[in-house]
């Protein structure tokens, strides 16, 4: 249902948010924002798919040294977030520059965002996967 909104809107995304109003994830990806160098993703109690793609996110910024916790996201947190990106197997690693009119920080894909893709890229490669 959320998806068909998304068409209805002309989107190619939507932010779901689950019973006590905070974000749980995307219609078909998982949401990251990054705040202060933090990268930051909804709990899988506030309704987050535990996705194949979240946990090699997790496992790439483990060893990139980049600081990643799991935390219950509002929507001004994503709006006011430094970086927003989404990830799944279908979509990778995707930047989110606008959401709901409100462009994310310079509303250009972010350092953070730029440095995991490359990760999840040499990633893919070593384990033989085409991208
Ligand atoms: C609702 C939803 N959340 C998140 C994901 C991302 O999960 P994964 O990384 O396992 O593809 C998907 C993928 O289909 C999904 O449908």
């Amino acid at each position: 249902m959320a998806k068909v909104e998304c068409i209805k809107a002309g989107v190619m995304e939507g932010l779901m948010l689950n019973d006590e109003g905070t974000v749980a994830e995307c219609t078909g990806d998982t949401v990251f924002i990054v705040k202060n160098g933090v990268v930051i993703t909804p709990k899988i109690s506030d309704g987050a798919l535990d996705g194949i793609t979240r946990a090699v996110i997790f496992d790439l910024c483990e060893r990139m040294n980049i600081d990643i916790i799991e935390d219950t996201i509002t929507r001004y947190d994503v709006y006011t977030a430094d970086e927003v990106f989404l990830t799944g197997t279908a979509a990778e690693v995707i930047p989110v520059v606008n959401i709901d009119d409100r462009e994310i920080a310079d509303a250009v894909p972010g350092p953070v965002y730029k440095q995991l893709l490359e990760g999840f890229r040499e990633e893919a490669q070593n384990t033989g996967i085409a991208i």
